[in-house]
């Protein structure tokens, strides 16, 4: 019997696209789900987003373009980083792909590659698709233990990924934190991955620092930016890397037999979202804030760190799982019974935790909230407010 490659039986699905599967079935078949567990703001993309796509599609922007990025949107996105231009970003298919593209230009066979746990679903099968290994380090109260990361430093250490804020914390790491991950980078030769794809949801006054802050590390070091959350873009999957040129060239070299150009009218709205004034984000982040307070009052009784950044809270449910019992099977009761979707913590490396995400609208978060505190307080044997 043939078999498929080594390369793929080693990778698992992502569990949170799985989950969407599990979502929409549930749906056709006529319940009312209340999505907590996938992480995308609800809110559709600004008007002048959308107007400058369809008129690019209409106008005839519907060719192959430059595999890199039209020049517009490259420039425009450089102008975040100091001293960049054009030539330092590769526009790609959501960060999803700058991510997986980066890994694959950076790694040999038996690299490894260090992320703070827990993280982001794709990061370890990323690694492995690049045919290196995911090194895990536990965070401390979901904070970068920069000690512990050094110790994982060995000689095939090829990488760090940070990724502030966080998914699935919602975690922001000081720029102390940031500086000693810079210095070990730099002090042990290691290229830096910085996945800011959350850059704009940060809470309580706190402000968003990039790795990109380090200007003596910045010969080693990829950003990997997003359209999707900021600018409510999921689907047109619009992402970029910025980087020194050559990892630039390398990347758009495997991007060219890859995919490609990313769809050449979804750029152009990109381009209307990259030239938006950045003051539109402050009504929304206050109203995210205000949904994320809510969530954790309502939740009070699952201990949670506060998260300051992302849109996803994190609590541990330990002591409300059965003996055996793991997270993922508390997430799929709450499905069943009471039509909630909830991300189980086993799919960032998080046992024993849930994740929701807190950036749907906020009626249908309350109704959601409500219904699975119920659970909640049945398992507990705690009684409702
Ligand atoms: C931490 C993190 N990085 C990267 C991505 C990929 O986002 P996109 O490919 O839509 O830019 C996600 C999506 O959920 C994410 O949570």
């Amino acid at each position: 019997m043939k078999q498929l490659s080594e390369r793929i039986r080693g990778v698992s699905a992502s569990r949170t696209v799985r989950l969407s599967g599990v979502i929409d079935s549930l749906r056709r078949q006529g319940h009312d789900i209340i999505n907590l567990g996938v992480g995308e703001p609800y809110e559709a993309p600004f008007p002048d987003i959308l107007s400058k796509t369809t008129a690019a599609l209409k106008g005839g922007e519907t060719r192959y373009g430059p595999v890199a990025g039209i020049p517009e949107l490259r420039n425009a996105i450089s102008e975040k980083f100091d001293g960049y231009t054009g030539e330092n970003i590769l526009v790609t298919n959501g960060s999803k792909q700058a991510l997986y593209t980066a890994l694959q230009v950076l790694c040999d066979p038996g690299s490894q590659v260090i992320i703070p746990r827990p993280c982001w679903v794709s990061f370890c099968e990323q690694i492995k698709l690049a045919g290196a290994t995911p090194v895990l380090v536990d965070t401390k109260a979901h904070q970068l233990d920069c000690h512990a990361i050094e110790k994982a430093i060995n000689a095939d250490t090829r990488a760090i990924i940070i990724n502030s804020p966080n998914n699935p914390t919602g975690a922001v790491y000081p720029k102390e934190d940031l500086r000693a991950i810079a210095d070990l980078a730099w002090a042990h030769d290691l290229y830096l991955i910085s996945d800011e794809a959350y850059e704009a949801f940060v809470y309580d006054g706190w402000t968003h620092r990039s790795l990109f802050d380090f200007p003596h590390i910045r010969d080693r070091l990829i950003v990997a930016g997003s359209f999707s959350k900021t600018y409510c873009m999921t689907g047109f999957r619009i992402g970029y890397a910025a980087a020194p040129k050559e990892i630039i060239t390398a990347m758009a070299r495997l991007q060219s037999h890859l995919t490609g150009n990313v769809c050449t009218f979804a750029q152009h709205g990109a381009l209307a979202a990259a030239r938006r004034d950045p003051s539109h984000f402050h009504g929304w982040r206050n109203h995210l804030q205000k949904k994320r307070d809510m969530t954790l009052e309502m939740l009070k009784d699952l201990p949670c760190d506060t998260p300051r950044g992302a849109f996803y809270v994190f609590p541990d449910v330990i002591h409300c799982l059965k003996k055996n019992e793991s997270a993922e099977d508390l997430a799929s009761e709450i499905l069943q019974r009471v039509n909630v979707a909830v991300a189980p913590g086993e799919a960032f490396g998080g046992d024993g935790h849930i994740r929701i995400c807190y950036a749907i609208e906020e009626k249908r978060l309350i109704q959601g909230l409500e219904r699975l505190v119920q659970v909640i307080h049945q398992r507990t044997g705690a009684t409702a407010p």
